[in-house]
């Protein structure tokens, strides 16, 4: 696994802090430019108003790749639906053909994803690519998730404005661990 960043020496400093944490694998830190050259995937893990940028500058290395996209669109920690409809069509609109953009792990918490010990929520996947978004789900579900296939990136602002009701929940309830859970389905 790769950990991008505009700053090489930030992503090594990074793999330092969770090497020890990881049971298995390889993991390296790179800038964001070095870093999507390898690998199958792409996560889009930056604050919505880095991430337009972001992806003009990557657009032209991410043929080939899927591209998941964990971005919420939030103002003051307040969730809100951008110009394209969501983050996802965003991202989509601005890669055209070149990779499809699968939305995925919005309602997890990054405290809970850096726990290996931590049981984590459902995660709602959604996109055009129907290949792509399997490939996705599949990749999830081996860090321990159930994953759901939430349908089309027509769906994106639903589940990325989600996450602004588990802030809510969270600082309600002195959180760090809100996440949501489908029922009825597959149980
Ligand atoms: N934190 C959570 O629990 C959580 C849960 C679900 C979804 N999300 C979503 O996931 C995304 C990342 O969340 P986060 O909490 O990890 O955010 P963050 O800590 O604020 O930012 C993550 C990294 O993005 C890079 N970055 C910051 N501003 C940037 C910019 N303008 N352009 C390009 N890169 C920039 C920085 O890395 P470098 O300085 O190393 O480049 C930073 O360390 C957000 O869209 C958030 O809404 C977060």
């Amino acid at each position: 696994m790769i950990i991008g960043s505009r700053d090489a020496q930030k992503a090594q400093n990074v793999v330092a802090e969770l090497k020890p944490k990881m049971r298995a694998g390889e993991l390296v830190g790179m800038t964001n430019q070095e870093a999507v050259k390898q690998g199958e995937f792409v996560v889009i893990a930056v604050p919505y108003e880095g991430q337009a940028q972001m992806i003009e500058d990557l657009k032209g290395q991410l043929a080939g790749k899927i591209v998941i996209d964990t971005v919420v669109p939030l103002q003051k920690g307040k969730p809100f639906v951008p110009p394209a409809g969501s983050a996802l069509l965003e991202a989509q609109t601005i890669l055209g053909d070149e990779a499809p953009v699968i939305g995925a792990l919005h309602n997890i918490s990054a405290v809970d994803l850096g726990d290996v010990d931590s049981h984590l929520g459902d995660v709602l996947v959604c996109g055009d690519n129907e290949t792509a978004k399997q490939k996705v789900m599949e990749v999830i579900r081996r860090i321990g998730a159930r994953t759901f296939d939430a349908g089309p990136a027509a769906n994106a602002y639903v589940i990325e404005g989600l996450t602004g009701v588990i802030i809510h929940l969270n600082k309600k309830h002195k959180s760090k661990h809100g996440s949501i859970r489908i029922t009825g389905i597959g149980d």
